[in-house]
């Protein structure tokens, strides 16, 4: 099969969106998994998103003048996150995921990119042996929780919007913990409304861009997460991501009656240090 990589343009988003759902949803279905997008519709609607983004490198493979794939990276942080990668069923095997991911790569390199990284569905072989291949590292595992938001009152820890004002402390939060800060997407964040940020004895302590999958929340201990956590309305689906490393955090969403959708592991090439802090990733990382 002949094969090229080309950068997407906005045009592209209707036929990318809708390998996205057919790829995501035959692994699933293969593995005996709920999909990860219910419908053509959730999985096109972030694609668009992501092919308009000015800081969203968007890539598609293109094979006899048809388009049979889809890879982005992220390029709005120090750290740069690739995904969601997806081939057409009826492509797959031959080569066409191993090209989009050495296009964002290449791509990565190009930009100095000091580090790349994603959240790769664990229940999927194929992926975790071809990102290792090209040189990514496991760095952790982690869970996709959703179910009946928890809505507990926890006295103490004040949930607010975040505004424009917050973003230095919650940046310095975040450097704190992982190392690097995530402005441009917590700038977007406020700028949409989504971002909070809990106080405990009137100091920013933790924030969040949103409670999901797609979005990522940095605190000082578990239970300014849980704060955050508790104010949320709705965790989405697959949910938001939760560390297996931070056994104490699991416990409390499964006693809370929040159920595991899947589990993911991160895998990184370049700067990654150790997170020293409370925090649940987006599935960029
Ligand atoms: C992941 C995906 C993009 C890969 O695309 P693809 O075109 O099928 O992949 P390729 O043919 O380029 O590469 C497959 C690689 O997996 C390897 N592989 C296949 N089965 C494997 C297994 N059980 N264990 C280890 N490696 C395996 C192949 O040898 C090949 O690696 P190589 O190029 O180093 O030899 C595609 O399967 C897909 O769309 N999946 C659904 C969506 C998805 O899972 N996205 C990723 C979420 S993390």
């Amino acid at each position: 099969m002949d094969v090229r990589v080309r950068e997407a343009v906005h045009g592209d988003w209707v036929e990318a969106g809708r390998i996205c759902y057919e790829a995501f949803a035959t692994l699933a279905d293969r593995h005996g998994f709920p999909h990860d997008f219910p419908t053509v519709a959730a999985a096109s609607e972030p694609i668009r998103w992501l092919i308009d983004h000015p800081r969203i490198h968007a890539v598609v493979a293109e094979s006899d003048g048809r388009i049979i794939g889809s890879n982005f990276l992220d390029e709005r942080g120090t750290i740069s996150a690739i995904g969601p990668i997806s081939v057409d069923p009826a492509a797959q095997d031959m080569r066409a995921g191993r090209m989009l991911m050495e296009a964002v790569l290449e791509r990565a390199r190009q930009q100095r990119a000091p580090g790349v990284r994603l959240l790769q569905i664990a229940y999927h072989n194929r992926s975790l042996g071809l990102y290792a291949r090209l040189g990514m590292d496991v760095r952790g595992s982690f869970a996709a929780m959703h179910g009946e938001p928890i809505r507990r009152a926890m006295p103490g820890y004040a949930v607010r919007p975040a505004v424009t004002a917050d973003q230095a402390v919650c940046d310095a939060l975040c450097t704190r913990v992982h190392g690097h800060s995530r402005s441009g997407e917590l700038r977007e964040a406020i700028e949409s409304g989504d971002a909070r940020v809990v106080e405990r004895l009137g100091r920013i302590t933790g924030y969040t861009t949103r409670i999901g999958y797609f979005a990522h929340s940095v605190a000082e201990t578990n239970d300014d997460l849980r704060a955050l956590i508790c104010a949320s309305d709705d965790y989405g689906t697959p949910g938001f991501l939760v560390p297996l490393a931070n056994g104490d955090l699991f416990r409390w969403c499964l006693a809370n009656g929040l159920r595991v959708f899947f589990v993911t592991n991160m895998m990184t090439i370049g700067l990654y240090q150790q997170p020293e802090g409370a925090y649940l990733p987006s599935v960029g990382y």
